[in-house]
């Protein structure tokens, strides 16, 4: 089986199909997890370059663990489109889940650490950015949980930094399913038991970074997603079941009861501000791994790494799909890169929306009503409500839409009762509440797309001159002087 074909079940596989596209750079001269791998992924990330396999780690011993920098960020040769990606995650929702087989055994087993050997700042956890408040072992890693009953299993992507020896601190924020469960185990008065996986199926990480409703399992989604069963193995010491092919699990707990400083970290938004905040702690009581095991890691910051390629666009996914579920002619979706995370377009079929015969408040606040009183909007403060010449895909389609049809106050509508994102800058660090409140929904659609169809003529290239004249214009382009076009 090609590379390419099981990129999505192995984790392996998925840097065997980078290494055939040209996207890796396998770096094998040694390199410091003190800043200087997450500096190379950085860069890498603010020019779309190939993902660095740093195969040669100061002080990994026996091994343990060479690093992927880079994992989902953006790549020069896109092979799959956003919008083919985009539109597959919000298929499996409606799809029969397929259920995990369980393994007895799988390459996570191949090596082990007991609880009394291990030494969390003794191992080459990344420091990631100057001012991090300590070492981010996880970045990118797959949080295993599931509730008290044994009904609902959540897979869940939280970072983590190492607090002590065996101990880890994360942000641990409600309304995340992490936290979630986390009520319900001290409900139960008994600690979470947990564990974290890292280098999974790409599928699977990919559905630890989608709010899937509550109660749904991610295992049976990730199976629909790519058609066939996910292989789990048991952890040693508890009853969790985590991805066979995983590169590196640590199994143990999160307590109910200790918290522990975590942070400051450089951001998904492209800052660090000062300060720990205090969050569960995580006790790491065994490790297992693969033969010479890869970390992946996430260099946080400003465009573009997985916080943005992952986190938007996935949310922005699920907001699709609950507008889809409540009637709504939301036909495409997607967070625009220089958004940052906290834009989402919606697509809107207008015809379909002058059928309904609604008024743009009456439409955008239905929207706004449905889709920021929901978990998949946590991340999100804006909806931009965009007509069918906009390609959602496209930044300065968006942009455009945004800044020509969207009067400031007169077209937009807020909520400031709904719980918000307190890590982006102008909660935290702004003039309202941190953690409630500070949504819009923008509405750039123009009053003749609600009554009568679009009324103009766009003024660029494609519409604004006939056939004749552009096949002409470019079949001389070059010959003119002029540089190909893409
Ligand atoms: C690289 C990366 C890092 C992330 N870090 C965090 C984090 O530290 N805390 C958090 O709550 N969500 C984080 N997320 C977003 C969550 O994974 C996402 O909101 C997901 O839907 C959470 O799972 P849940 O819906 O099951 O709660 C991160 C996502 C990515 C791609």
């Amino acid at each position: 089986m090609s590379a390419t074909r099981n990129a999505s079940s192995s984790f392996r596989s998925f840097i065997d199909a980078l290494r055939e596209d040209d996207d890796l750079a396998e770096i094998n001269v040694p390199i410091d997890a003190n800043l200087e791998a997450a500096a190379i992924t950085r860069l890498v990330c603010e020019t779309d370059d190939k993902a660095p396999l740093f195969n040669n780690i100061i002080g990994a011993k026996n091994g343990f663990f060479r690093i992927l920098g880079a994992p989902g960020s953006l790549r020069r040769t896109r092979k799959d489109s956003m919008r083919d990606i985009i539109q597959r995650i919000v298929k499996a929702n409606d799809l029969k889940p397929i259920e995990p087989t369980i393994v007895s055994t799988g390459p996570v087993k191949e090596n082990s650490i007991e609880e009394e050997d291990i030494d969390l700042t003794a191992i080459p956890a990344p420091m990631v950015h100057l001012s991090d408040g300590g070492r981010y072992i996880n970045t990118f890693g797959m949080h295993v949980l599931r509730s008290p009953d044994g009904k609902w299993t959540n897979w869940s992507i939280a970072r983590n930094m190492v607090n002590s020896e065996k101990t880890l601190t994360g942000a641990v924020a409600v309304p995340q399913h992490i936290g979630r469960m986390l009520e319900l185990w001290k409900a139960e008065g008994r600690d979470c038991p947990w564990a974290l996986a890292f280098g999974v199926p790409p599928a699977a990480i990919m559905a630890s970074s989608l709010p899937l409703p509550d109660g749904v399992s991610d295992p049976g989604y990730v199976g629909a997603l790519t058609g066939e069963p996910v292989p789990l193995v048991k952890c040693d010491t508890n009853d969790l079941l985590v991805p066979a092919n995983s590169e590196i699990v640590f199994e143990g707990t999160i307590s109910i009861t200790e918290t522990g400083p975590e942070g400051p970290f450089g951001e998904m938004h492209g800052y660090s501000f000062p300060g720990a905040i205090q969050f569960p702690v995580f006790h790491v009581k065994k490790i297992t791994y693969r033969n010479n095991p890869i970390l992946p890691m996430s260099a946080a910051g400003r465009l573009t790494d997985e916080t943005q390629t992952m986190v938007g666009p996935l949310a922005a996914a699920q907001i699709m799909k609950l507008c889809q579920n409540d009637g709504l002619p939301i036909v495409d979706a997607f967070a625009p890169f220089l958004g940052q995370s906290v834009w989402v377009a919606l697509k809107v079929n207008t015809v379909k929306l002058r059928a309904m015969k609604t008024t743009p408040k009456e439409f955008s606040e239905r929207i706004g009503n449905l889709v920021f009183h929901e978990k998949a909007s946590f991340f999100i403060h804006r909806i931009i409500l965009v007509g069918d010449d906009i390609d959602v895909y496209n930044d300065k389609d968006v942009f455009w839409a945004f800044s020509t049809r969207c009067r400031p106050g007169t077209d937009e509508y807020y909520w400031e009762d709904v719980k918000g994102f307190f890590l982006i800058p102008f909660m935290e660090q702004g003039n309202g509440p941190a953690h409630q409140g500070g949504k819009v929904v923008s509405d750039a659609l123009l009053t003749a797309e609600y009554a009568t169809g679009p009324n103009w003529e766009t003024a660029d290239f494609e519409h604004a001159y006939p056939q004749h004249i552009k096949d002409k214009v470019l079949e001389n382009w070059e010959a003119m002087g002029f540089s190909k076009l893409e």
